[in-house]
């Protein structure tokens, strides 16, 4: 399966493909976690990437561009993949398509998470994330059993420099403005499967499961 999974921030895009990457054995790509990772590195992409993720802007195209192309090229994205936050903007989605034909490959599904603008917010200053492992938390809807410590791996839990009030309203504004047209674009190659991402974690897995052909 080659899917891409769309949605403001905070409608469970990171907890939904990881779940669903587990679950199907394909890799999840997340650009987020991408340039988190050139960050902390302190790569010169990461540094200049720092800047625009913590205002609540898009990094540039060109970047992010690069880096999924050579994501996608890998083997283990051979038998399909997780697209998580990518494409982004028009421009984006343009250059995977051409990307894609390239590797000879056809996305198979776009799954569109709806959620309402004030649970983004109670999700996203509520989340916590593991720094080794990547896993998230929130502490009200998915809580670790110990305190900032991750069940999975031990390791310490943290908020995201982005997720403050003000920045998560600006990214809002930048999903409404750049990303939500993408639905629209690929309604037209008929792709798209809507869910509704105010219901519970297991409830919205299932349903991106049947979704994506009932696995
Ligand atoms: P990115 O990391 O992609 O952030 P985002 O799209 O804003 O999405 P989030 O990671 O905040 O949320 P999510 O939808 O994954 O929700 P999650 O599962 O964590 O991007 C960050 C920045 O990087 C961007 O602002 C930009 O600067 C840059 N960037 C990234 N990609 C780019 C691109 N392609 N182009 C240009 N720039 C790019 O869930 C949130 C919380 O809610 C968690 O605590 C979770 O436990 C909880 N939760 C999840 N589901 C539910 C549920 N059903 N019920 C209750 N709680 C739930």
């Amino acid at each position: 399966m080659k899917v891409i999974f769309l949605g403001p921030p905070g409608s469970g895009k990171g907890t939904q493909a990881k779940m669903v990457s587990e679950r199907l054995g394909i890799p999840q790509v997340s650009t987020g976690d991408m340039l988190r990772s050139a960050v902390r590195e302190g790569t010169p992409m990461g540094l200049k990437a720092k800047a625009m993720m913590d205002s609540g802007a898009l990094v540039a195209d060109e970047v992010v561009v690069g880096i999924v192309q050579e994501r996608l090229a890998k083997a283990d994205c051979e038998a399909g993949f997780i697209l998580d936050g990518f494409p982004r903007t028009v421009p984006q989605a343009d250059a995977l398509q051409t990307c894609l034909q390239g590797l000879g490959k056809d996305l198979d599904a776009v799954i569109s998470l709806k959620v309402d603008s004030d649970a983004v917010v109670e999700r996203i200053t509520g989340r916590r994330t593991c720094r080794d492992c990547g896993k998230l938390f929130h502490v009200r809807f998915d809580p670790p059993t110990q305190e900032n410590v991750c069940d999975s791996c031990g390791g310490a839990l943290y908020l995201r420099d982005d997720d403050q009030e003000a920045t998560i309203r600006k990214r809002l504004e930048v999903y409404a403005e750049q990303t939500a047209p993408l639905i629209a674009y690929y309604q037209r190659a008929d792709l798209v499967r809507t869910i509704d991402g105010m219901q519970g974690i297991a409830q919205v897995q299932d349903q991106i499961l049947v979704a994506m052909g009932g696995n």
